[in-house]
């Protein structure tokens, strides 16, 4: 997640701007950005900020954010323009606390390519791995964990809730009772057994593809539940209002129809209770040529406000 504090047009022409632009910049000026992933975003808006502002760039992954940090530095971005934090974006009024208002925030929600390939994250069902799915995994528990204290209902709603799983009750039933065998599913090889064995009764030939997409949807659903994803998502967009500056704008990329809509049914009551001047009527997706070059954009959808 990224948001930003532009450093407004008389602070950058102030006292020895011309010669460097950074001087002009009061503290307040400073854009507030979190910078998530590989920092691709956070990148281009370094380079659009033109030294006149501040970014404040969260990232809960103490894994990526390291390695993020590292690479942004290395590019010559320095603290004086740019500050990483291992935060969750559910505590932005930290951070705004520190550098807000903020101009813009960008929520680039859901995982990066980085998290999804490694196979140590578990976050992907096609490679062999612990089964973690935590953003930070140095805070909660894991995966795994999380199945063995789940009851038969809670696992069915899961998978329900999280990412209307078809087969939410064949899936549920066959992980309780291999568990209450004493059946190891603590890697992600094991929980795909797991699943694929659930899916028996589906015909042969449609086997394959109802497999790989329930494994999709069941690894989603967990790591939704895992991190806590739609409680932390509710609580950043209440928290928005707040650390944005007079007109200030916000744009979140969701890639889940649940986040979606929570992101679109917020924004429509913020703007009725005059918190937001403007928000978009429109979802806004990637082009097909976007698709094609990143097949991971087809699912992202993209919403805005600006503060009243
Ligand atoms: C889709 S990636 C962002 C990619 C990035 N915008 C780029 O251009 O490279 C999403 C990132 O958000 C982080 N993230 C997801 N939920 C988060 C949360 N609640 N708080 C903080 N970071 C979160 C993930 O760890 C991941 O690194």
């Amino acid at each position: 997640m990224m948001a930003v504090k532009v450093a407004h047009k008389e602070e950058a022409q102030g006292q020895g701007a011309g010669k460097n632009p950074r001087r002009g910049i009061s503290k307040k000026s400073c854009m507030g950005s979190s910078p998530e992933g590989y920092g691709g975003h956070t990148l281009e808006m370094l380079k659009c900020l033109e030294s006149k502002g501040h970014i404040y760039a969260l990232d809960a992954d103490p894994i990526e954010l390291t390695k993020t940090t590292e690479r942004l530095q290395s590019l010559g971005y320095g603290l004086d323009i740019l500050t990483t934090k291992q935060l969750n974006f559910a505590n932005i009024d930290q951070v705004a606390a520190e550098g807000g208002p903020f101009d813009f925030v960008l929520a680039d929600l859901g995982l990066s390519s980085m998290q999804i390939d490694n196979p140590d994250r578990g976050f992907t069902y096609k490679k062999e791995g612990p089964l973690d799915l935590r953003l930070n995994p140095q805070k909660g528990i894991s995966g795994a964990q999380r199945l063995k204290e789940m009851t038969l209902e809670e696992l069915e709603d899961m998978l329900i809730e999280n990412a209307d799983e078809p087969y939410a009750a064949e899936i549920a039933s066959r992980i309780t009772s291999e568990l209450k065998k004493g059946t190891d599913i603590s890697t992600t090889t094991q929980l795909r057994e797991v699943i694929e064995s659930a899916l028996q009764f589906i015909p042969a030939n449609e086997r394959k593809e109802a497999v790989k997409k329930s494994c999709q949807r069941s690894f989603q659903a967990l790591r939704i539940d895992v991190n806590s994803e739609f409680e932390v998502l509710h609580e950043f967009l209440e928290k928005l209002p707040n650390v944005l500056a007079k007109g200030g704008r916000v744009a979140i990329l969701s890639f889940h129809f649940g986040e979606d809509r929570l992101v679109k049914k917020t924004f429509k009551r913020l703007l009725r209770e005059g918190f937001y001047s403007e928000i978009s009527t429109e979802v806004i997706r990637p082009s097909a040529e976007e698709c094609n070059i990143n097949s991971r954009a087809k699912s992202a959808k993209m919403r805005w406000a600006i503060k009243a």
